[in-house]
């Protein structure tokens, strides 16, 4: 998309000129006569970059530099003056001024030039941010002592080869710590496949895993590697290894004893070198005194057991990881930056939470967007926390009909139920005593993404 120029200078025939150049090259151009609709036009529209004249009638352009940069400080701008002292530069620089340009700007070279460079910075910076924020998405929260000794734990064991196996509750951070656990390895750098061990079907358990050849089977039109070959000099997370079934739980085992594998109709033998890593919401220890789950494999997958505790559990985690949440969660919307009240947290740290992180992730994101900040206080958390006592601040809310009112008690029995199930369809259907399908159709309804 071309990029929005904006050029701000008192005299209508340089706005003409240079946005006459900008056009030529194709960019867009808007243009302010002063500093007033400079700063106006800057709030209001998605400008890319702002070329300004220091020297207006209104407020002069440095003003404008300092609380356009307030405003926007990832935009930047270029001053143009003609009348331009050393300090005037100087201040413009300190200012976060990205450039200066001299007037007259004879040519539009120096222009085009000044207007690239100037781009090609705020593009490389943008992504430096999203390259920041993949990054941070991985970074664990947690400064009490139960989460600092878990972080040791995952430190120590993610230099090792051992396999893992990672219990906990629903939304505990289960799949964090198998993230972190490859990343401090020295496969770092390889693929981290995941499997989903529960959403397997029984017939494509094979080819899953090992991959197939073209032809293999009906439906093989091409060939296909299984998530070990994917996995290859890296690591598999094999997700819900508790509800693995029977058939898998051999055909894992057979991997993981032999290091090789075969296509489904394939006759070549494959090495793998996989790290495996695996998690469960369920005792699993217990499923293997029930003989659901092979002791043999059990043993060969738990060389080291890590339990994710629940967050009811370490309740001095939760202001932190509500902070990191607002911010990414104001972020992500586009909302301006909130904080929350210090009695906020009291109200946060008086819930069970039930769904744990990702339940107390989600209600932050909706606090977010349906209060407005700064400051959130107490209210507005438990205006949005399911169970909680205090009043429903949008209850009764104005001009509302019956049937708007039932729409949102329903909206958030069921999101509240979703987050107590672990955002899983089927459990939370099970739990409210609906159908599946109907649960699916009322979520559909009332705007409620998963
Ligand atoms: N310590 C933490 N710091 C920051 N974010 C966290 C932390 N723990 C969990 N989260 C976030 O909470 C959400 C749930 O985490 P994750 O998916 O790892 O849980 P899980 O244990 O795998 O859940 P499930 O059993 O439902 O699959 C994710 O959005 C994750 O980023
Ligand atoms: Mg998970």
């Amino acid at each position: 998309m071309a990029a929005t120029i904006l050029i701000v200078d008192d005299e209508r025939n340089i706005q003409l000129t240079l946005a006459r150049s900008l056009t030529l090259e194709g960019y867009l151009a808007e243009t302010a006569g002063c500093g007033q609709e400079a700063l106006e036009t800057i709030s209001a529209h998605p400008i890319d970059l702002v070329v300004m004249d220091v020297k207006m009638p209104d407020l002069d352009g440095l003003t404008v530099l300092e609380r356009a940069r307030a405003m926007r400080p990832d935009l930047p701008v270029l001053i143009m003056s003609g009348h331009g002292s050393i300090e005037t530069v100087r201040k413009a620089f300190k200012l976060g001024a990205f450039d200066y340009l001299e007037k007259p700007i004879t040519g539009r070279d120096k222009l085009l030039v000044a207007v690239r460079n100037a781009l090609t910075m705020r593009h490389l910076a943008e992504e430096n941010a999203a390259l920041r924020r993949e990054a941070g998405r991985h970074e664990m929260v947690g400064g009490g002592p139960t989460m600092q000794r878990l972080f040791d734990l995952v430190h120590r064991a993610a230099a090792s080869e051992g396999r893992v196996v990672i219990t906990g509750e629903n939304g505990t951070g289960k799949e964090l710590i198998a993230r972190a656990l490859h990343e401090g390895s020295r496969r770092k750098d390889a693929p981290f496949v995941k499997l989903n061990c529960a959403a397997v079907p029984a017939e494509l358990i094979e080819s899953e895993l090992f991959g197939h050849e073209k032809g293999a089977f009906t439906g093989a039109a091409t060939a296909r590697r299984g998530k070990f070959e994917l996995a290859d000099g890296g690591t598999l997370f094999l997700d819900e290894v508790g509800d693995m079934s029977a058939a898998m739980q051999a055909k894992v085992l057979r991997v993981l004893q032999e290091g090789e594998l075969e296509r489904v109709g394939g006759q070549q033998t494959i090495k793998v070198d996989v790290r495996v890593l695996a998690a469960t919401n369920k005792d699993i220890q217990a499923e293997v005194a029930a003989g659901r789950f092979r002791e043999d494999l059990y043993y060969r997958l738990a060389v080291v057991l890590v339990h994710a505790p629940p967050l009811r559990d370490r309740r001095e985690d939760i202001p932190a990881l509500a902070d990191r949440f607002l911010a990414e969660a104001c972020d992500r919307n586009g909302r301006r930056a909130m904080t929350f009240a210090r009695e906020s947290y009291l109200v946060l740290q008086s819930h069970d939470w039930p769904g744990n992180v990702r339940e107390l992730r989600n209600l932050v994101e909706r606090v977010a967007i349906l209060r407005d900040g700064p400051e959130l206080g107490p209210d507005d958390v438990a205006g949005v926390l399911p169970g909680s006592r205090k009043p429903r601040v949008d209850r009764f809310r104005e001009g509302a009909t019956f049937h708007d009112l039932a729409e949102d008690a329903e909206r958030e029995i069921i999101i509240a139920a979703l987050a107590r199930n672990g955002e899983n369809v089927s459990e939370t259907a099970r739990a409210l005593g609906l159908e599946r399908s109907h649960l699916y159709k009322k979520m559909k309804g009332l705007g409620i993404k998963r």
